[in-house]
């Protein structure tokens, strides 16, 4: 395999072209034709594009040699899977499975399909979506909307098949309907789109904590999380499990500390640091909208949790980081104080597809500007 960063002329055109994209989006695209419209009807229309672009012959070779940078420093291993990078889109943007031969071309390393439900969900009632552009941020209350587990992880396996580069990971979490009933009738519910992903995705990620459902976040509790995860750990699986992370829990570190001790006792491979910020303190956001906070907002709070569980948990979880990433600087921190995996929503939004490009050429001069000679090299070193 030839590297990207091994071949001058591929090298060349690579930033060239991240040039272009970084001024098209920010001069071009965004103010014209994304943030000139309601971000509900924006994520629609991007995700039809991304569909649409998908089948022009010759398109997503075209976009594989303009953004794809790879390089052997950024390979990275973990939970027994390979990446080629250790950037993710993190949950939430590709509810139904629909970006995957885009991202892939992009040269994401992984993507997280979902939140999907093991029955298909309508969510909140619309807006899903308010734009906080002063914070880089986003306030969604989507509740889970999506097609069912039924139909999106058939869509993800296949994905996964035809996949060039990109793993997948599926994201599975509690229906949100009227049909919502006791403890046990949502542990069946996760039970449900386990068994449908068993085998079917590179990694399977349980969301504990959406912030926007009618059922709340009762997961969130030691002694139900306990209850889930016996239940869940009888569902044979190849693939490694995460568990998405709540931010801004009532009892703090304690209380997030807790749900780890439970989660050391389970088949739970991973944690991802975190989901949607709630707390508003300091933030100015009409009190009639509703939602969890994305983006620059959830950055520090997130790098805290990452940092505390690779030091008081070692290597018992890998890590993946997710929140307020915009920078190489702000991913390079997050793996040095414990992710093995960064992921991104907002700043995708916000910055650009090239995004992707940006992160990994300047998370590869970092490492290698520290002496590092490897993204596990780098794992950690701030939480020791
Ligand atoms: C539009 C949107 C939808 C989201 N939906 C989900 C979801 O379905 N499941 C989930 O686990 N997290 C969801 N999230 C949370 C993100 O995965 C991520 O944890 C959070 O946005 C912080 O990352 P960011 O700062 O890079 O956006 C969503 C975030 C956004 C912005």
């Amino acid at each position: 395999m030839s590297y990207v960063s091994e071949n001058s002329l591929h090298n060349a055109v690579n930033l060239a072209a991240t040039d272009l994209f970084t001024f098209s989006y920010k001069h071009i695209i965004k103010p014209h034709l994304v943030f000139n419209i309601p971000p509900d009807e924006a994520h629609d229309r991007m995700i039809a594009f991304c569909k649409i672009s998908e089948r022009v012959p010759g398109l997503m070779w075209l976009l594989r040699q303009m953004l794809d940078y790879t390089d052997p420093i950024l390979q990275t291993q973990v939970m027994g899977v390979d990446f080629a990078n250790p950037f993710g889109l993190s949950a939430g943007l590709d509810k139904n499975c629909d970006l995957c031969t885009v991202l892939d071309n992009a040269g994401f390393g992984f993507e997280t399909v979902g939140s999907t439900t093991a029955r298909p969900c309508a969510g909140n009632a619309k807006p899903w979506y308010h734009r906080l552009p002063q914070y880089d941020s986003l306030l969604v209350h989507a509740g889970l909307a999506n097609d069912g587990s039924e139909f999106v992880i058939p869509r993800v396996e296949k994905a996964w098949t035809n996949a060039k580069s990109m793993q997948i990971s599926v994201s599975i979490a509690r229906t949100n309907d009227n049909l919502v009933g006791d403890l046990d009738e949502g542990i069946e519910d996760y039970r449900i789109s386990m068994e449908r992903a068993s085998g079917k995705s590179s990694m399977i990620e349980v969301n504990i904590s959406c912030p926007n459902t009618m059922a709340g976040e009762p997961f969130s509790n030691p002694d139900a999380l306990d209850k889930l995860f016996s239940v869940l750990d009888k569902v044979s699986r190849p693939q490694p499990t995460l568990v998405k992370m709540p931010l801004n829990l009532k009892g703090e570190w304690p209380q997030f500390k807790s749900l780890l001790d439970v989660l050391s006792e389970h088949k739970v491979d991973g944690v991802s640091i975190a989901n949607l910020r709630k707390n508003r303190d300091g933030l100015d956001i009409p009190a009639d909208w509703q939602g969890g906070i994305s983006g620059a907002p959830t950055y520090n709070a997130s790098n805290d949790l990452i940092k505390r569980t690779r030091s008081e948990f070692g290597s018992r979880f890998a890590i993946a980081g997710i929140g307020g990433v915009f920078t190489t600087e702000q991913a390079y921190q997050k793996i040095r104080n414990g992710a093995d995996l960064v992921m991104f929503v907002s700043s995708l939004m916000y910055r650009g597809p090239q995004q992707i490009t940006t992160l990994k050429r300047g998370l590869a001069k970092m490492l290698r500007k520290d002496g590092f000679n490897s993204v596990k090299d780098a794992v950690g070193v701030d939480a020791l």
